[in-house]
Protein backbone atom coordinates (compact mmCIF):
# COMPACT_ATOMS: atom_id res chain seq x y z
CA UNK A 1 0.00 0.00 0.00
CA UNK A 2 1.20 3.23 -0.92
CA UNK A 3 1.96 6.29 1.66
CA UNK A 4 -1.05 8.08 0.49
CA UNK A 5 -3.54 5.25 0.39
CA UNK A 6 -2.08 4.17 3.85
CA UNK A 7 -3.05 7.66 5.16
CA UNK A 8 -6.30 7.92 3.49
CA UNK A 9 -7.14 4.28 5.04
CA UNK A 10 -6.27 5.40 8.75
CA UNK A 11 -8.53 8.93 8.08
CA UNK A 12 -11.34 6.33 7.08
CA UNK A 13 -11.05 4.71 10.28
CA UNK A 14 -10.57 7.87 12.56
CA UNK A 15 -13.67 9.24 10.64
CA UNK A 16 -15.76 6.05 12.06
CA UNK A 17 -15.60 7.54 15.53
CA UNK A 18 -16.90 10.65 14.20
CA UNK A 19 -21.30 10.42 14.75
CA UNK A 20 -23.77 12.66 12.94
CA UNK A 21 -24.82 15.11 15.87
CA UNK A 22 -28.31 14.48 15.32
CA UNK A 23 -28.49 10.82 14.34
CA UNK A 24 -25.37 9.84 16.91
CA UNK A 25 -23.99 6.89 14.90
CA UNK A 26 -20.82 7.03 12.61
CA UNK A 27 -20.43 8.80 9.86
CA UNK A 28 -19.23 6.31 8.12
CA UNK A 29 -21.42 4.05 8.74
CA UNK A 30 -24.34 6.31 7.90
CA UNK A 31 -22.96 7.15 3.51
CA UNK A 32 -22.34 10.70 4.68
CA UNK A 33 -18.22 10.20 3.80
CA UNK A 34 -18.75 10.90 0.35
CA UNK A 35 -14.54 11.30 -0.56
CA UNK A 36 -11.33 11.65 1.02
CA UNK A 37 -8.09 12.73 -0.79
CA UNK A 38 -4.63 12.88 0.22
CA UNK A 39 -2.02 15.29 -1.22
CA UNK A 40 1.51 14.78 0.78
CA UNK A 41 0.18 15.67 4.66
CA UNK A 42 -3.05 17.61 2.75
CA UNK A 43 -5.90 16.01 3.22
CA UNK A 44 -9.78 16.98 1.67
CA UNK A 45 -12.83 15.42 2.90
CA UNK A 46 -16.29 15.71 1.35
CA UNK A 47 -18.78 14.70 3.63
CA UNK A 48 -22.23 14.45 2.56
CA UNK A 49 -25.58 15.84 4.88
CA UNK A 50 -29.32 14.78 4.65
CA UNK A 51 -29.81 18.27 4.33
CA UNK A 52 -28.35 21.74 3.08
CA UNK A 53 -29.38 23.47 5.67
CA UNK A 54 -28.14 21.29 9.01
CA UNK A 55 -28.00 23.01 11.84
CA UNK A 56 -25.15 20.72 13.32
CA UNK A 57 -22.98 21.69 10.68
CA UNK A 58 -20.43 23.51 12.53
CA UNK A 59 -19.90 20.89 15.19
CA UNK A 60 -19.95 18.45 12.43
CA UNK A 61 -16.79 19.84 10.75
CA UNK A 62 -15.14 20.45 13.50
CA UNK A 63 -15.32 17.01 14.42
CA UNK A 64 -14.35 15.65 11.35
CA UNK A 65 -11.63 17.80 11.17
CA UNK A 66 -10.12 17.18 14.50
CA UNK A 67 -10.68 13.57 13.46
CA UNK A 68 -8.74 13.69 10.21
CA UNK A 69 -5.78 15.53 11.83
CA UNK A 70 -5.42 13.16 14.61
CA UNK A 71 -3.94 10.67 11.83
CA UNK A 72 -0.57 10.13 11.87
CA UNK A 73 1.17 12.41 8.57
CA UNK A 74 -1.97 14.44 8.33
CA UNK A 75 -0.96 18.14 8.35
CA UNK A 76 -3.75 19.83 7.33
CA UNK A 77 -7.40 19.17 6.92
CA UNK A 78 -9.86 20.65 4.65
CA UNK A 79 -13.59 19.91 5.45
CA UNK A 80 -15.97 20.44 2.21
CA UNK A 81 -19.99 19.77 2.57
CA UNK A 82 -21.84 18.27 -0.12
CA UNK A 83 -25.91 17.22 -0.33
CA UNK A 84 -27.08 13.74 -0.28
CA UNK A 85 -28.96 12.81 -3.46
CA UNK A 86 -32.50 11.69 -2.80
CA UNK A 87 -31.66 8.13 -3.62
CA UNK A 88 -29.06 8.41 -0.93
CA UNK A 89 -31.25 9.44 1.66
CA UNK A 90 -34.07 6.68 0.86
CA UNK A 91 -30.81 4.69 1.96
CA UNK A 92 -29.69 6.20 4.77
CA UNK A 93 -33.87 5.98 6.05
CA UNK A 94 -33.78 2.06 5.04
CA UNK A 95 -30.69 1.92 7.70
CA UNK A 96 -32.02 3.76 10.16
CA UNK A 97 -35.57 2.22 9.94
CA UNK A 98 -34.10 -1.22 10.01
CA UNK A 99 -33.91 -4.09 7.70
CA UNK A 100 -37.60 -5.11 6.69
CA UNK A 101 -38.73 -2.25 8.07
CA UNK A 102 -39.52 0.03 5.25
CA UNK A 103 -43.07 1.83 6.68
CA UNK A 104 -43.22 3.80 9.60
CA UNK A 105 -44.18 1.51 12.82
CA UNK A 106 -44.36 2.69 16.84
CA UNK A 107 -40.83 1.37 17.70
CA UNK A 108 -42.12 1.23 21.57
CA UNK A 109 -44.55 -1.47 20.33
CA UNK A 110 -42.14 -3.75 18.82
CA UNK A 111 -41.67 -7.45 21.00
CA UNK A 112 -37.92 -6.97 21.57
CA UNK A 113 -38.96 -3.43 22.36
CA UNK A 114 -37.21 -2.41 25.67
CA UNK A 115 -38.10 1.12 25.93
CA UNK A 116 -40.29 1.86 29.28
CA UNK A 117 -42.96 4.13 28.53
CA UNK A 118 -44.41 6.54 31.29
CA UNK A 119 -47.74 8.80 30.49
CA UNK A 120 -47.56 11.63 33.01
CA UNK A 121 -51.07 12.94 33.82
CA UNK A 122 -53.06 14.64 36.07
CA UNK A 123 -57.12 15.45 36.12
CA UNK A 124 -56.11 19.43 36.07
CA UNK A 125 -54.02 22.24 35.00
CA UNK A 126 -51.68 24.11 36.63
CA UNK A 127 -50.35 21.24 39.43
CA UNK A 128 -46.73 20.94 37.69
CA UNK A 129 -47.19 18.24 35.64
CA UNK A 130 -45.07 19.41 33.07
CA UNK A 131 -42.38 20.81 35.56
CA UNK A 132 -42.44 16.99 37.22
CA UNK A 133 -42.24 15.29 33.66
CA UNK A 134 -39.35 17.32 32.44
CA UNK A 135 -37.46 17.07 36.15
CA UNK A 136 -38.25 13.42 35.67
CA UNK A 137 -37.35 13.23 32.57
CA UNK A 138 -33.61 15.05 33.47
CA UNK A 139 -33.53 13.11 36.50
CA UNK A 140 -33.64 9.86 34.43
CA UNK A 141 -30.78 11.58 32.17
CA UNK A 142 -28.70 12.12 34.47
CA UNK A 143 -28.21 8.48 35.71
CA UNK A 144 -27.10 7.87 32.01
CA UNK A 145 -30.13 6.44 30.66
CA UNK A 146 -31.55 7.31 27.25
CA UNK A 147 -34.01 9.23 27.22
CA UNK A 148 -36.71 10.84 25.32
CA UNK A 149 -39.58 13.08 25.89
CA UNK A 150 -42.90 13.96 23.95
CA UNK A 151 -45.37 16.98 24.38
CA UNK A 152 -48.64 15.72 23.69
CA UNK A 153 -49.91 18.63 25.96
CA UNK A 154 -51.12 19.58 22.18
CA UNK A 155 -53.33 22.77 23.84
CA UNK A 156 -50.88 24.08 26.27
CA UNK A 157 -47.18 22.74 25.01
CA UNK A 158 -44.48 23.82 27.40
CA UNK A 159 -41.80 21.20 27.67
CA UNK A 160 -39.69 22.72 25.10
CA UNK A 161 -39.48 25.61 26.75
CA UNK A 162 -38.71 24.07 30.32
CA UNK A 163 -36.32 22.08 29.00
CA UNK A 164 -34.40 24.85 27.16
CA UNK A 165 -35.14 23.72 23.45
CA UNK A 166 -34.65 25.95 20.54
CA UNK A 167 -33.90 24.10 17.58
CA UNK A 168 -36.59 22.63 14.85
CA UNK A 169 -36.69 19.33 14.16
CA UNK A 170 -35.18 18.38 10.98
CA UNK A 171 -36.32 15.81 8.48
CA UNK A 172 -34.35 13.19 6.49
CA UNK A 173 -37.14 12.09 3.85
CA UNK A 174 -39.79 11.24 6.10
CA UNK A 175 -37.94 10.75 9.43
CA UNK A 176 -37.87 13.47 12.17
CA UNK A 177 -34.91 14.05 13.67
CA UNK A 178 -35.52 15.26 17.05
CA UNK A 179 -33.90 18.14 18.54
CA UNK A 180 -31.84 17.40 21.78
CA UNK A 181 -31.72 19.47 25.08
CA UNK A 182 -29.86 18.36 28.21
CA UNK A 183 -29.19 14.91 26.65
CA UNK A 184 -32.56 14.09 25.92
CA UNK A 185 -34.53 14.32 22.70
CA UNK A 186 -37.80 16.14 22.43
CA UNK A 187 -40.54 16.66 20.53
CA UNK A 188 -43.63 18.84 20.80
CA UNK A 189 -46.27 20.04 18.53
CA UNK A 190 -45.22 23.46 19.22
CA UNK A 191 -42.44 22.91 16.92
CA UNK A 192 -44.69 22.47 14.03
CA UNK A 193 -46.38 25.53 14.69
CA UNK A 194 -45.43 28.46 13.48
CA UNK A 195 -44.60 31.26 16.65
CA UNK A 196 -46.85 30.31 19.34
CA UNK A 197 -50.51 30.05 17.35
CA UNK A 198 -52.71 28.21 19.49
CA UNK A 199 -53.75 24.87 18.01
CA UNK A 200 -57.92 24.06 17.30
CA UNK A 201 -57.19 20.64 16.63
CA UNK A 202 -60.13 17.96 16.51
CA UNK A 203 -59.96 14.52 17.97
CA UNK A 204 -58.78 12.44 14.78
CA UNK A 205 -55.90 15.25 13.98
CA UNK A 206 -54.27 14.68 17.54
CA UNK A 207 -54.44 11.06 17.24
CA UNK A 208 -52.97 11.38 13.84
CA UNK A 209 -50.12 13.60 15.36
CA UNK A 210 -49.00 11.83 18.34
CA UNK A 211 -49.41 8.51 16.12
CA UNK A 212 -46.42 10.68 13.93
CA UNK A 213 -44.22 12.08 17.08
CA UNK A 214 -44.38 7.88 17.94
CA UNK A 215 -43.38 6.13 14.65
CA UNK A 216 -42.03 9.58 11.98
CA UNK A 217 -39.48 10.59 14.86
CA UNK A 218 -36.52 8.81 14.90
CA UNK A 219 -35.42 8.27 18.34
CA UNK A 220 -33.30 5.84 18.29
CA UNK A 221 -32.69 2.80 21.25
CA UNK A 222 -34.36 4.87 24.05
CA UNK A 223 -34.34 3.48 28.28
CA UNK A 224 -37.23 5.31 28.87
CA UNK A 225 -39.87 7.80 27.07
CA UNK A 226 -42.16 10.19 28.72
CA UNK A 227 -45.05 11.65 27.65
CA UNK A 228 -46.72 14.66 29.12
CA UNK A 229 -49.85 14.37 28.27
CA UNK A 230 -53.12 17.30 28.33
CA UNK A 231 -54.88 17.53 31.70
CA UNK A 232 -58.10 15.63 32.32
CA UNK A 233 -59.67 12.21 30.47
CA UNK A 234 -59.71 13.15 26.52
CA UNK A 235 -59.17 12.47 23.51
CA UNK A 236 -55.09 12.57 23.95
CA UNK A 237 -55.28 10.04 26.78
CA UNK A 238 -57.91 7.37 24.85
CA UNK A 239 -54.97 8.18 22.10
CA UNK A 240 -52.33 7.13 24.07
CA UNK A 241 -54.12 4.07 25.22
CA UNK A 242 -54.45 2.45 21.68
CA UNK A 243 -51.16 3.36 20.28
CA UNK A 244 -48.94 2.79 23.30
CA UNK A 245 -50.34 0.43 25.04
CA UNK A 246 -47.75 -0.77 27.01
CA UNK A 247 -47.73 2.81 28.72
CA UNK A 248 -47.75 2.88 31.94
CA UNK A 249 -49.49 5.56 33.66
CA UNK A 250 -48.23 8.28 36.44
CA UNK A 251 -50.58 10.31 38.11
CA UNK A 252 -49.59 13.60 39.60
CA UNK A 253 -52.04 15.66 42.22
CA UNK A 254 -51.73 18.28 44.65
CA UNK A 255 -52.43 17.59 48.23
CA UNK A 256 -55.70 19.42 48.23
CA UNK A 257 -58.52 17.20 48.26
CA UNK A 258 -60.28 18.47 45.43
CA UNK A 259 -57.41 18.08 43.08
CA UNK A 260 -57.31 14.80 43.91
CA UNK A 261 -60.26 13.37 43.61
CA UNK A 262 -60.00 14.89 39.61
CA UNK A 263 -56.56 13.39 39.88
CA UNK A 264 -58.14 9.92 40.60
CA UNK A 265 -60.47 9.96 37.86
CA UNK A 266 -57.83 10.72 35.27
CA UNK A 267 -55.94 7.90 37.20
CA UNK A 268 -59.27 5.15 36.79
CA UNK A 269 -59.22 5.73 33.13
CA UNK A 270 -56.71 2.75 33.11
CA UNK A 271 -59.70 0.26 33.91
CA UNK A 272 -60.74 0.71 31.40
CA UNK A 273 -57.74 0.92 28.77
CA UNK A 274 -56.05 -2.06 30.69
CA UNK A 275 -52.98 0.06 31.46
CA UNK A 276 -50.38 0.19 33.81
CA UNK A 277 -50.27 2.11 36.85
CA UNK A 278 -46.78 3.09 37.58
CA UNK A 279 -47.87 4.82 40.58
CA UNK A 280 -48.86 8.56 41.72
CA UNK A 281 -46.63 12.06 42.84
CA UNK A 282 -47.92 14.70 45.10
CA UNK A 283 -46.65 17.79 43.80
CA UNK A 284 -46.82 21.55 45.49
CA UNK A 285 -46.79 19.18 49.09
CA UNK A 286 -45.31 21.65 51.40
CA UNK A 287 -43.02 24.89 51.45
CA UNK A 288 -40.09 25.48 53.40
CA UNK A 289 -40.43 28.60 55.30
CA UNK A 290 -37.39 30.41 56.33
CA UNK A 291 -37.01 28.80 60.29
CA UNK A 292 -37.16 25.63 58.42
CA UNK A 293 -40.75 24.33 59.42
CA UNK A 294 -43.09 23.65 56.92
CA UNK A 295 -46.16 25.33 55.46
CA UNK A 296 -48.60 23.31 53.77
CA UNK A 297 -50.54 25.96 51.06
CA UNK A 298 -52.72 23.24 49.75
CA UNK A 299 -53.34 20.63 52.56
CA UNK A 300 -52.08 17.40 52.72
CA UNK A 301 -53.03 13.70 52.29
CA UNK A 302 -54.02 14.46 48.54
CA UNK A 303 -51.42 12.06 46.87
CA UNK A 304 -51.93 9.07 49.17
CA UNK A 305 -55.48 9.58 49.12
CA UNK A 306 -55.20 9.31 45.36
CA UNK A 307 -52.80 6.24 45.60
CA UNK A 308 -55.17 4.32 47.49
CA UNK A 309 -58.29 5.16 45.64
CA UNK A 310 -56.24 3.57 42.40
CA UNK A 311 -55.08 1.05 44.09
CA UNK A 312 -58.74 -0.07 45.26
CA UNK A 313 -59.63 0.72 41.35
CA UNK A 314 -57.67 -1.36 39.69
CA UNK A 315 -57.30 -4.19 42.40
CA UNK A 316 -52.99 -3.90 42.50
CA UNK A 317 -50.67 -1.90 44.59
CA UNK A 318 -50.55 1.59 43.42
CA UNK A 319 -47.76 3.58 45.23
CA UNK A 320 -47.22 6.41 46.12
CA UNK A 321 -43.71 7.32 44.29
CA UNK A 322 -43.24 10.69 46.05
CA UNK A 323 -44.03 14.09 47.84
CA UNK A 324 -42.56 17.13 45.46
CA UNK A 325 -42.22 20.59 48.16
CA UNK A 326 -42.38 23.83 46.39
CA UNK A 327 -39.48 25.28 45.74
CA UNK A 328 -39.49 28.89 43.59
CA UNK A 329 -36.12 28.02 41.94
CA UNK A 330 -37.92 24.80 40.34
CA UNK A 331 -40.61 27.53 38.68
CA UNK A 332 -37.58 29.33 37.33
CA UNK A 333 -35.38 26.68 35.81
CA UNK A 334 -38.56 25.70 34.23
CA UNK A 335 -38.85 29.57 32.75
CA UNK A 336 -34.59 29.15 32.15
CA UNK A 337 -35.00 26.16 30.27
CA UNK A 338 -32.55 24.21 33.19
CA UNK A 339 -34.50 21.80 35.57
CA UNK A 340 -33.43 22.13 39.08
CA UNK A 341 -32.64 18.75 39.26
CA UNK A 342 -29.49 19.41 37.10
CA UNK A 343 -29.02 23.00 38.13
CA UNK A 344 -29.57 22.20 41.88
CA UNK A 345 -29.86 17.97 42.42
CA UNK A 346 -29.58 17.99 45.88
CA UNK A 347 -32.30 20.41 46.36
CA UNK A 348 -35.52 19.12 48.17
CA UNK A 349 -37.79 18.74 45.13
CA UNK A 350 -34.71 17.57 43.18
CA UNK A 351 -33.92 14.93 45.55
CA UNK A 352 -37.78 13.89 45.43
CA UNK A 353 -37.81 13.75 41.95
CA UNK A 354 -34.71 11.92 41.61
CA UNK A 355 -36.19 9.34 44.11
CA UNK A 356 -39.09 8.81 42.18
CA UNK A 357 -36.68 8.88 38.96
CA UNK A 358 -35.16 5.91 41.05
CA UNK A 359 -38.52 3.85 40.84
CA UNK A 360 -39.17 4.17 37.32
CA UNK A 361 -35.59 3.30 36.01
CA UNK A 362 -35.69 0.14 35.91
CA UNK A 363 -35.37 -1.33 32.08
CA UNK A 364 -38.51 -3.31 30.77
CA UNK A 365 -37.46 -6.65 30.28
CA UNK A 366 -37.54 -7.88 26.73
CA UNK A 367 -41.13 -9.21 25.60
CA UNK A 368 -39.25 -11.17 22.30
CA UNK A 369 -41.31 -14.17 21.65
CA UNK A 370 -43.67 -13.21 23.88
CA UNK A 371 -47.40 -12.72 22.66
CA UNK A 372 -47.91 -8.76 22.84
CA UNK A 373 -51.76 -7.60 22.45
CA UNK A 374 -51.50 -4.64 20.30
CA UNK A 375 -55.00 -3.29 20.86
CA UNK A 376 -56.88 -2.55 24.32
CA UNK A 377 -59.75 -5.03 24.86
CA UNK A 378 -62.21 -2.49 26.42
N1 LIG B 1 -42.89 22.05 43.11
C1 LIG B 1 -43.07 23.27 42.58
N2 LIG B 1 -42.55 24.37 43.19
C2 LIG B 1 -42.73 25.60 42.66
N3 LIG B 1 -43.40 25.86 41.53
C3 LIG B 1 -43.94 24.80 40.87
C4 LIG B 1 -43.79 23.46 41.34
N4 LIG B 1 -44.42 22.64 40.47
C5 LIG B 1 -44.93 23.43 39.51
N5 LIG B 1 -44.66 24.73 39.73
C6 LIG B 1 -45.08 25.90 38.93
O1 LIG B 1 -46.49 25.84 38.82
C7 LIG B 1 -46.93 26.24 37.54
C8 LIG B 1 -47.73 25.10 36.88
O2 LIG B 1 -46.85 24.02 36.64
P1 LIG B 1 -46.90 23.18 35.28
O3 LIG B 1 -45.81 22.20 35.35
O4 LIG B 1 -46.96 24.07 34.10
O5 LIG B 1 -48.31 22.46 35.50
P2 LIG B 1 -49.24 21.62 34.50
O6 LIG B 1 -48.38 21.05 33.43
O7 LIG B 1 -49.87 20.59 35.37
O8 LIG B 1 -50.26 22.58 33.97
C9 LIG B 1 -45.67 26.58 36.76
O9 LIG B 1 -45.47 27.96 36.83
C10 LIG B 1 -44.58 25.84 37.50
O10 LIG B 1 -43.34 26.49 37.37
MG1 LIG C 1 -48.44 21.41 31.36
Amino acid sequence: MSDTAAVVEAVREALSQVNDPEIRRPITELGMVDAIEADGGRLRVKILLTVAACPLRDTLQRDVREAALGVEGVDAAEVEFGVMSEEQRKGLQAKLRGPGQAEPVIPFNLPQSRTRVFAVASGKGGVGKSSITVNLAAALARKGLSVGVVDADIYGHSVPRMLGVEGAPTQVEDMIMPPQSHGMKVISIGMFTPGNTAVVWRGPMLHRALQQFLADVYWGDLDVLLLDLPPGTGDIAISVAQLLPTAELVVVTTPQQAAAEVAERAGAIVTQTHQKLAGVVENMSWMELPDGSHMEPFGSGGGKTVAEALTRDVGAEVPLLGQVPLDPRLREGGDAGVPLVLSDPDAEASRAIRAVADQLAVRKVSLAGKQLGLTPTS
